[in-house]
């Protein structure tokens, strides 16, 4: 196991996904684990980068005993100022802040010891900063590795011990042979082993869960059919099989047969124990003469989830109580991933908020809910790896993603019947023809706004005042930025007249072509 331990810098689970990448097991806990207390002996430690300077008062430093444990150890950016600061203090307030991209000169004295962090690697390198403090001056015992134009010890080796340490970040794509050097560290210095696999991390994980809830106790969590919430629902039906207890609430505003496609993929398919509420009535109630207000229609749908997710999670737990199972619901999942938390928690910040996503945590009042998130650590790539591992069908562990709101928020103005019906019907001609044409997953998110206007167009000889619909289909992969997706002219053309001659009251289509930003890829 290489040991990460995280000083609070936003790039430090990226170490842990390459780690994943070269099939190496590694753990992350905070930066001020007490070695005594862990469950097992690392076989290398990494100290990741982190917001902080180390010659502040208050300033986090590891247990001391991370340098006499006789491990390697790789200090990145915080990191090795960390190590430097336990090798004689000598980090100062760099003159500038330094971001971006930095030409690296791999300094060989011919040593394989000091060398083996750039074992293979060409003495010229691309590399990534971002940073404000460096060393001021060597070390002692430590000899110089790397030097870039505005750090003169951007890599530093101690002449004896396996330690070392760079100014540079490894785990950014931004250095390009980062993963390499990982290995280097990770395999060759630490002698880690590349044998682990996402197999492994299940049959991790489910135990995890099992010593977690504990015999009886009983889990329950909302699943929407989306690739993230069937995932995490499946690793607990695995991990508990029915004391877990998944919830699809109908709120009118799913897509064409999501709720009856969910029942049989989740419920029959894949034997998780579903219980389906149709909400849609009240939904619709409350959403009724909210005309143009994005916020106040998300909050709305919001608030309402959350009453009724929590009078079903009141009335299994009653029922829990009474049962042959005896447990009571103690848990809550949550299919959060690595991304969200890190959007979660930049949306507490002074950054303002764009828009409000949902979101149940935290928010099961007065039930005292654990929360479980087994995904916590994933990217959505390594959500999707998992999916397969664990059977669960391409065309959902594929799916593009579908917003908490769902249609309530691409139907433009006030959301009615009418107006779900002509959306949801358009929407399922621009799916089909985009999985027609093999384009599904070359396409991030493919979605159509419903717009409040009237156009003039001319079926059969009539004059119709029918409205406009806006195809929207984007690339992106973090789902923060995005470009339009190009389709070719011919089809957007059998799109278009699809939707018009098969759609009550559409008769003209637009395509949405503004990237993000400055525009969202929802329509509110
Ligand atoms: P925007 O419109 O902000 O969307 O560019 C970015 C991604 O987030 C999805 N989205 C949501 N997902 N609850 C969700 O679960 C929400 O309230 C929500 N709003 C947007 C959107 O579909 C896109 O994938």
């Amino acid at each position: 196991t290489i040991l990460v331990l995280d000083f609070g810098s936003q790039y430090t689970h990226l170490i842990t996904r390459r780690l994943r990448e070269l099939n190496i097991y590694s753990e992350m806990l905070p930066c001020t684990q007490k070695l005594a207390e862990l469950p097992f002996k690392p076989t290398g430690i990494i100290l990741s980068g982190g917001p902080y300077s180390v010659y502040e008062d208050g300033a986090p430093h590891v247990d001391p005993a991370v340098f006499e444990l006789g491990v390697p150890i790789l200090g990145i950016c915080y990191g090795l100022q960390e190590i430097a600061w336990h090798h004689g203090k000598n980090v100062l307030a760099g003159e500038k802040r330094e971001y971006g991209h930095a030409a690296l000169k791999i300094a060989r004295d011919g040593s394989d010891h000091t060398g083996a962090l750039f074992k293979d690697l060409p003495d010229d390198m691309e590399v990534w900063m971002s940073h404000g403090d460096k060393l001021s001056k060597l070390p002692d015992e430590f000899v110089t590795i790397a030097t870039t134009a505005n750090a003169p010890f951007a890599g530093i080796a101690h002449s004896a011990k396996k330690y070392y340490g760079i100014q540079f970040h490894p785990e950014v794509t931004h250095t390009p042979q980062g993963t390499a050097l990982i290995k280097n560290f990770a395999s060759s210095i630490c002698g880690a082993k590349q044998n682990w696999t996402m197999d492994k991390f299940v049959d991790q994980e489910i135990e995890r869960i099992r010593a977690l809830v504990g015999p009886k106790g009983q889990v329950i969590g909302a699943v929407s059919g989306g690739v993230d919430s069937t995932v995490a629902a499946k690793l607990m039906q695995e991990a508990i099989g029915d004391r877990f207890h998944a919830v699809l609430v109908d709120n009118g505003l799913l897509r064409l047969d999501e709720a009856k496609i969910v029942k049989e993929t989740l419920g029959k398919q894949l034997g998780v124990n579903l219980t389906v509420i149709d909400a849609s009535e009240r939904f619709l109630a409350k959403l009724k003469g909210v005309v143009d207000d994005p916020e106040r229609k998300r909050k709305i749908i919001g608030n309402l989830f959350i009453e009724i997710f929590q009078e079903k999670a009141r009335e299994l737990a009653d029922a829990a109580k009474g049962s042959a199972k005896e447990g009571e619901i103690e848990w809550l999942l949550q299919g959060t991933l690595y991304p969200d938390v890190i959007e979660s928690i930049s949306f507490k910040g002074p950054s303002a908020t764009i828009k409000t996503h949902h979101n149940v945590g935290g928010l099961l009042e007065g039930m005292h809910l654990k929360l479980i998130e087994p995904l916590r650590e994933l990217f959505k790539d390594e959500v999707r790896e998992l999916g397969t591992t664990l059977g669960i069908p391409d065309e959902l562990v594929w799916r593009h993603p579908f917003p908490g709101p769902g249609l309530g928020i691409r139907v433009l103005g006030e959301v009615t019947p009418e107006q779900l019906r002509i959306l949801r019907h358009a929407d399922s001609i621009f799916i089909e023809e985009i999985r027609k044409a093999g384009l599904y997953r070359k396409i991030s998110q493919a979605l159509v706004g419903l717009l409040p206007v009237r156009a003039v167009g001319v079926m059969g000889d009539k004059r119709v005042h029918d409205q406009v619909v806006a195809l929207r289909a984007v690339v992106t992969t973090d789902f923060m930025t995005a470009t339009a997706f190009e389709f070719e002219p011919s089809f957007l053309r059998t799109v278009s007249s699809r939707i018009v001659n098969e759609v009550d009251g559409v008769c003209r289509v637009f395509q949405d072509i503004t990237s993000k930003p400055p525009g969202t890829i929802e329509f509110e």
